[in-house]
């Protein structure tokens, strides 16, 4: 076995080295003469006193090679030495990694004791479109809202719409501890510190944490450590797919990958479009995006989050999102304000998967129940004054009579797990069979 592994390592050696210096710095960028290194290759570069500045090709400019740092790059001089993997970044999986918290490199943030890891690509194509499986099992959630009215199956790729403080961050620990999914893979991006300790801690828990790898790189980190840690959590993500598992994929928040390519797409030279957004940021989006779903082994059910501050569902990176997924869940700060969480509109939101896999019962009894919150917020504010007169119309007479009840039904408290069967059962024995 040892010799076997020793005679791999072999080949990885390299009998000579070919280093490139650096020439400038500037801002994010950094210019060197050589080596001879591809777009997408890593690289080292050596400065005194300090472990190497990982750092990847990012373009060309002349003779001179432009890198971005996934590090702080203060001790680099003029004349540091260069020194190419010759390959992009790969991160190290395996079923040990289960349970612990990664940085956007893969290399794990507290100790763990990982065994019996394999080395993985983090830039992979999707799957093919022609033979990706079409989605046909619901997930249970276990969030009632989601699971009666937006019912989502196992692969399917759904957008979460929301400002901050709305129930982003709880509604993904309840779905990382509630849901069918055989494992969770939750990616932190952009978020500070203390956040994320938040997260772990206390909405995650130990409960969620058990089956759960989170990837995180905080908004201190270099744009391309955070663009990484987006691009680490899908390929962790794929691998475990590749095994045949039901994963799901939690990404927080999109919309701050977004805003690092623009980071680096601004600082290679690329002009601004759209709120100062880069082109290479409209190539990026359905390049990750399009790597959740299903494939041929596995199902990778995913979500996005996008911010929408100001409720502002069309933003250049909401926009695009929205029309690369399969659905998307608005979290509504009205609602939020008035403590009714999960904070879902479901008015606004979209399971374009439901109607395949949902029962005729089921989808019936969850189009009337739109219907009736449409028609009692369309009323709502003659209503509230007092001017809407009962017996008028039957249809507001029951949509008054009903809304709070199905407000109620729809609020979940975060210790509460129900499954989907149990979720839509209660809402057919409530709602279910026209009048009530
Ligand atoms: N299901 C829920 N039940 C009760 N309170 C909730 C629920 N979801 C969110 N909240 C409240 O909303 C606050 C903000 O939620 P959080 O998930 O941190 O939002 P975001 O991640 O969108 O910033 C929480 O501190 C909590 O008080
Ligand atoms: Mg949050």
């Amino acid at each position: 076995m040892k010799l076997k592994e020793l005679k791999e390592s072999l080949h990885e050696l390299k009998p000579y080295k070919q280093y490139g210096k650096v020439t400038r710095v500037i801002g994010l960028m950094i210019e060197s003469e050589g080596p001879q290194a591809s777009i997408g290759d890593m690289c080292s570069i050596l400065v005194r006193g300090r472990e190497d500045i990982l750092a990847e090709v990012i373009g060309f400019r002349e003779q001179q090679v432009l890198l971005m740092p996934y590090d702080r790059i203060d001790s680099i001089a003029p004349g540091s030495l260069v020194e190419t993997w010759n390959k992009p970044l790969e991160v190290s999986v395996g079923h040990s990694l289960i349970g612990s918290v990664i940085d956007g490199l893969g290399r794990p943030m507290e100790e763990h004791g990982a065994a019996g890891l394999k080395k993985y690509s983090t830039d992979n194509d999707p799957p093919n479109p022609m033979t990706r499986p079409r989605i046909m099992e619901p997930l249970s959630l276990g969030v009632r809202a989601v699971d009666t009215m937006l019912t989502l199956g196992k692969g399917q790729r759904v957008g979460i719409f929301a400002g901050s403080g709305v129930g982003k961050s709880t509604l993904m620990a309840m779905t990382a501890k509630n849901s069918d999914a055989d494992i969770n893979v939750i990616a932190l991006i952009g978020e500070r510190g203390r956040e994320v300790r938040d997260f772990i801690e206390r909405d995650l828990g130990p409960e969620g944490r058990k089956n759960s790898i989170v990837v995180v790189a905080t908004s201190d980190k270099p744009a391309l450590m955070r663009i990484k840690g987006a691009l680490t959590a899908t390929a962790v993500a794929e691998y475990f797919r590749s095994q045949g598992m039901n994963v799901n994929l939690m990404m927080d928040s999109v919309t701050r990958v977004a805003m690092a390519q623009r980071e680096v797409g601004l600082a290679a030279g690329e002009p601004p479009t759209t709120k100062g957004y880069t082109p290479s940021v409209f190539a990026l989006l359905p390049r990750l995006l399009e790597r959740s779903g299903m494939s041929e082994n596995g199902s990778m059910t995913a979500f996005y989050t996008v911010l929408v501050d100001g409720d502002d569902m069309n933003e250049p990176i909401a926009d695009t999102v929205r029309g690369i997924l399969d659905g998307h869940l608005v979290l509504d700060r009205k609602l939020a304000n008035k403590g009714h969480f999960p904070a879902v509109n479901v008015l606004q939101s979209v399971s374009r998967v439901m109607n395949e896999i949902a029962g005729e019962d089921h989808k019936q009894t969850a189009e009337r129940l739109r219907r009736l919150i449409s028609v009692y917020e369309s009323q709502e504010d003659l209503i509230n004054i007092g001017a809407y007169k009962k017996g008028a119309s039957a249809e507001v007479d029951e949509a008054v009579k009903l809304y709070p009840k199905i407000m109620a039904f729809l609020q979940q408290q975060t210790e509460e797990s129900p499954r989907l069967e149990e979720s839509v059962e209660a809402m057919l024995v409530q709602f279910g069979g026209g009048s009530s």
